[in-house]
């Protein structure tokens, strides 16, 4: 159950961190909690590591497929607002979360069960609502397997991901963006160049999609991006040499949203058929 009282973190403060190791001290099994044991007290401004464990999914919803991809539009324009972590939480567990428990197979398909992608979250400023607080700026790994977050980098890195996006403004302005990469090995290994030019680039589309009609079905907007340098991607992630940048989502509420009505729908059929 979430523990609203947990979570004023600020991480990036001595006092979120105090204030997280108490939190943390006193959580129970069932509890979300910053798991702060393994940093280093002495040395403040090591924080990369910490784990912030995701309120769990939800499998029930109020909105159906078909809505869902008939609402579905790419969204650039974004209300100045947070989104929360539950929320976030749940774009994850569409993208790339456990579907099934005895193999951890995904939400979305893979090739050969192989799943190159990582999953990452580029958090700004009061750009996701914990509790009482706000989830510290930075950059994230998704852990699918325990649906956590280890923070790689500390600081709000939208700016420099909107500049290596080609300043498209949404990568700026989103409260927060989910990156998507590719460890093409895992699926070369197996497949060949076939694994490369085709199996990954599916992969990513089918996780991708996940993404958009989640984020529709709780009311948040985001569009796939895909054009920037990969190498600036690469080192605002912090990624290593086998690890290449896919996607770029910025995720927000929508400034307005679209909604697509049958009647309009079978108007545009019957125009054609005529
Ligand atoms: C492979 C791919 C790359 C894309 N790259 C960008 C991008 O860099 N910037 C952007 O604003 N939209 C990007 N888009 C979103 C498309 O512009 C959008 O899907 C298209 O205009 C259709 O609109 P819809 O998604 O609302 O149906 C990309 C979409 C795909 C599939």
């Amino acid at each position: 159950m979430w523990r609203r009282s947990f979570l004023k973190i600020i991480l990036a403060t001595p006092l979120g961190r105090l204030i997280a190791g108490i939190a943390a001290s006193l959580a129970t099994a069932t509890a979300i909690y910053l798991d702060i044991s393994h940093i280093d007290m002495r040395k403040p401004q090591r924080i990369s590591g910490v784990e912030v464990f995701l309120p769990y999914p939800k499998l029930r919803g109020t909105v159906s497929v078909e809505e869902a991809l008939a609402n579905r539009r790419s969204v650039r324009e974004y209300r100045d607002e947070p989104i929360t972590l539950e929320e976030l939480g749940q774009l994850l567990w569409a993208a790339y979360g456990i579907s099934e428990t005895r193999y951890g197979l995904r939400t979305a398909p893979s090739a050969g069960a192989q799943y190159p992608l990582e999953v990452y979250a580029v958090v700004g400023e009061w750009g996701v609502a914990a509790g009482d607080g706000y989830l510290a700026a930075g950059v994230y790994h998704y852990e699918p397997h325990r649906h956590s977050l280890t923070l790689r980098k500390s600081g709000d890195f939208r700016r420099e991901l909107y500049r290596a996006a080609l300043d498209q403004r949404w990568v700026l302005e989103a409260p927060v963006s989910i990156v998507f990469t590719a460890v093409f090995a895992r699926t070369t290994r197996v497949y060949g160049e076939r694994g490369r030019l085709r199996y990954v680039p599916m992969d990513l589309g089918h996780a991708a999609q996940n993404v958009y009609l989640q984020a529709t079905a709780l009311g948040l907007g985001t569009v796939a991006v895909g054009a920037f340098y990969d190498e600036d991607v690469a080192e605002i992630l912090g990624l290593s040499e086998e690890e290449t940048p896919l996607y770029i989502m910025p995720v927000g509420k929508p400034a307005a949203y679209y909604k697509l009505s049958e009647r309009e729908l079978v108007q545009y059929y019957e125009r054609r058929r005529r």
